[in-house]
């Protein structure tokens, strides 16, 4: 019989460098598009303001930037408690692995390992652990799990994609910065992972190249978008369905969902400045109430409007719980205004 361990992270990238994670404010306020009434400091929600403070953001992104250092350590905690043969991670790709040549809608990476150079590309500033440029990254995989779940998902007639080696990049962000961050203490990351790929930037994928869109560049995608990614309430099924593969399995297995929940940049409603904090809140507290029908019923249109790309990454999560019967054990929700996302950390024990 098969053990389960539920995680819930983010893969935000602000984390890995150093510096005020508050910098795409400033980039919104010269951006020409951004809507007029946001231009003036007096019109933002009154909690963004605070966190904006008479610092820039300084003081918040200190603040944050332990907050999710703390989540990790935890999570880590959890995980070590746990020991898992392997890890299941739901994240995104973002136009990385995937991009013209193929886009499924999910997929199993069943990989050996990837080999990765964190920093080889980094434009971002210096990394949070002052590694140099060059370091590689040797991520373990875990085959047979990939192989085993890839089947066991097209035995219940969910038709996903699987490779065992990538077609263009190492491991994308998601997995890369999970990694990263699950060891932010750098004691090693010893549990192999089978990275879950969905496509949560759907509609704007290839149009944006991967790139976050600012105001402007979000307008110059409107009409040419790509073909959506998958329903929200699909993804709820496959988590679902992922729970059964594994609860039927010889191995202990950690389910981590990757990802920051509302993304500013994607929720065009407030100008792409600020995330959906109100909706973000209502399915922080359906999750840590364990009420899934908020979460199952859920449409591609309305977490579009919300900038809930990503929390496709958690909806798998989500069914996969609901499946188990589980409420978090411990549920961490992070607010923030001012640095693209709010943050959510979550463990649910067996
Ligand atoms: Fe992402």
């Amino acid at each position: 019989m098969g053990q389960i361990l539920g995680l819930g992270i983010t893969h935000y990238p602000g984390l890995s460098v150093q510096g005020n994670i508050t910098r795409r404010i400033k980039l919104c306020l010269a951006d020409p598009a951004l809507p007029e009434r946001l231009r003036s400091i007096d019109n933002w929600p009154e909690a963004m303001r605070r966190q904006w403070g008479a610092d820039e953001g300084q003081a918040h992104s200190d603040e944050h930037r332990q907050a999710m250092i703390d989540g990790f350590r935890r999570a880590r905690r959890a995980l070590d408690e746990f020991q898992p043969d392997f890890c299941i991670i739901w994240g995104d790709d973002q136009y990385e692995n995937y991009r013209e040549d193929c886009v499924p809608a999910f997929s199993i990476l069943a990989y050996d390992a990837a080999e990765v150079q964190p920093w080889l590309h980094n434009q971002r500033g210096v990394n949070s652990w002052n590694e140099p440029k060059d370091k590689v990254l040797t991520i373990q995989g875990h085959r047979m799990g990939g192989k085993h779940l890839a089947s066991a998902l097209l035995n219940e007639g969910f038709d996903i994609a699987y490779a065992y080696k990538p077609l263009h990049i190492g491991l994308g962000h998601a997995f890369v910065n999970s990694v990263l961050y699950l060891d932010w203490d750098r004691s090693g990351f010893p549990y192999p992972v089978v990275p879950f790929t969905v496509n949560s930037y759907g509609r704007h994928l290839v149009g944006t190249q991967g790139v976050p869109p600012t105001p402007s560049k979000g307008r110059s995608i409107e009409g040419d978008e790509d073909p959506p990614g998958p329903q929200p309430w699909r993804c709820f099924q496959i988590g679902a369905a992922t729970a059964r593969a594994f609860a039927r399995s010889p191995w202990k297995v950690a389910f981590i969902a990757s990802s920051s929940w509302s993304h500013s940049f994607l929720t065009a409603k407030h100008g792409r400045m600020y995330p959906d904090i109100e909706s973000d809140k209502r399915y922080f507290e359906a999750l840590r109430a364990g009420d899934w029908e908020t979460w199952r019923n859920t449409t591609l249109e309305e977490a579009e409007d919300r900038g809930h790309h990503e929390l496709l990454n958690w909806f798998c999560l989500a069914g996969a719980m609901a499946e188990l019967k589980r409420k978090p054990d411990e549920a961490v929700f992070l607010e923030s205004w001012i640095s693209n996302s709010d943050k959510v950390f979550a463990v649910f024990r067996p």
